[in-house]
């Protein structure tokens, strides 16, 4: 079995598991990158492309099956990852269509009964602290925070100003919970049926996380943009309750976006002082925070004895689907 990943954000994680799990490995990358590739002996193709077009075509010739990540379906667009192979993606490729739809996400978190901040349809309603988001706004980009409805207003109308949105109703408004923020990673094996905790990690954000070096700063509105990484390990009497969370996620999934969710997946969370758990966003893919754990993190760890990361879990369950006949219940 031959697998394709795109040459970005947790592609050398991805191939270098699925390599120490005998697959067959291929890159797909744009020609600037062709050499940092190839210098890895766990890739067997580099495959590149002038032109971002180009990348749905070789993806499709590259591989039996294609992994997406959080880049992928942001280079290639939501329109074109529909043309990638029918069955070939690992992973849940419905999902793609609620996760550009940051209100629908949102009810999907709600459906699996996990606690979100409360949302704020109109910017007359708002009466506390709400960061607003902007749709497909990747890294946090235009977001702001405001104190109440006169900053929300103002803050509409400088995006308005500046093109970034054109009505107010394209913004999601939602509270402002104050915590610290946790990423919790997750893998639904459909194969040994059940849901693993394969890490955790901290987003570093720039600017909002330079802030506090600063004390108070007036003027200066933080920004959302993730640069890296952070490991952390949660308190264990966290665990019960976000495992609930993440069984009752794929529950969700399955029942309601089908035909059943597929391996790695984040609930993206800030933890509160009363060891409130809430999340204000999913990924319903493998996200960059399991970069942390090439060699395994401490919960994978718990589950498997050896190094086991994330594109390593995912080509075990490759190997394993393949085993027993089931290759295509984890294909969509
Ligand atoms: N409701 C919230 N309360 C506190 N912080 C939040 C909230 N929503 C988002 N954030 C912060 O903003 C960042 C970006 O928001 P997010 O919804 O994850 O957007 P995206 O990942 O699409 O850029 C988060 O990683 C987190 O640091
Ligand atoms: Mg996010």
């Amino acid at each position: 079995m031959r697998v394709a990943t795109l040459g970005s954000h947790s592609s050398l994680q991805i191939l270098h598991g699925l390599k120490m799990e005998g697959l067959e490995t291929a890159v797909i990358t744009e020609k600037s990158r062709e050499s940092f590739y190839r210098q890895f002996g766990f890739i067997d193709h580099v495959l590149s492309y002038q032109e971002p077009d180009q990348a749905v075509d070789l993806l499709n010739s590259a591989g039996d099956v294609i992994v997406p990540h959080g880049s992928l379906i942001e280079h290639i667009g939501l329109a074109k990852a529909s043309k990638l192979k029918d069955k070939s993606i690992f992973g849940t490729r419905n999902l793609f269509q609620w996760e550009s739809n940051q209100k629908r996400k949102m009810n999907l978190l709600r459906s699996a009964k996990i606690k979100v901040p409360k949302e704020f349809e109109s910017p007359d309603d708002v009466d506390r602290r709400v960061i607003v988001k902007l749709p497909g706004a990747k890294g946090g980009k235009g977001y702001f925070l405001a104190e109440g409805k006169e900053e929300v207003r103002k803050g509409l109308e400088r995006l308005r100003s500046i093109g970034l949105i054109k009505d107010e109703k394209e913004v999601l408004i939602q509270e402002y919970i104050v915590g610290v923020p946790m990423y919790f990673q997750f893998f639904r094996s459909v194969i040994r049926n059940r849901v693993e905790i394969t890490g955790m990690d901290i987003r570093y954000e720039s600017n909002v996380d330079g802030l506090r070096r600063l004390g108070k700063v007036d003027g200066v509105n933080p920004t959302f943009v993730v640069v890296g990484n952070i490991p952390v390990v949660a308190r264990e009497s966290l665990l019960p309750e976000i495992m609930n969370y993440a069984e009752s996620f794929t529950t969700v999934v399955d029942q309601i976006v089908g035909p059943r969710m597929i391996g790695p997946f984040c609930l993206e969370t800030v933890v509160t002082d009363e060891m409130e758990i809430v999340s204000f966003e999913f990924s319903g893919r493998i996200v960059a925070g399991t970069n942390l754990y090439v060699y395994g993190s401490p919960y994978s760890w718990l589950y498997w004895n050896e190094p086991m990361s994330v594109g390593r879990r995912i080509g075990r369950e490759l190997k394993e689907a393949q085993e027993r006949g089931k290759l295509q219940e984890v294909l969509t």
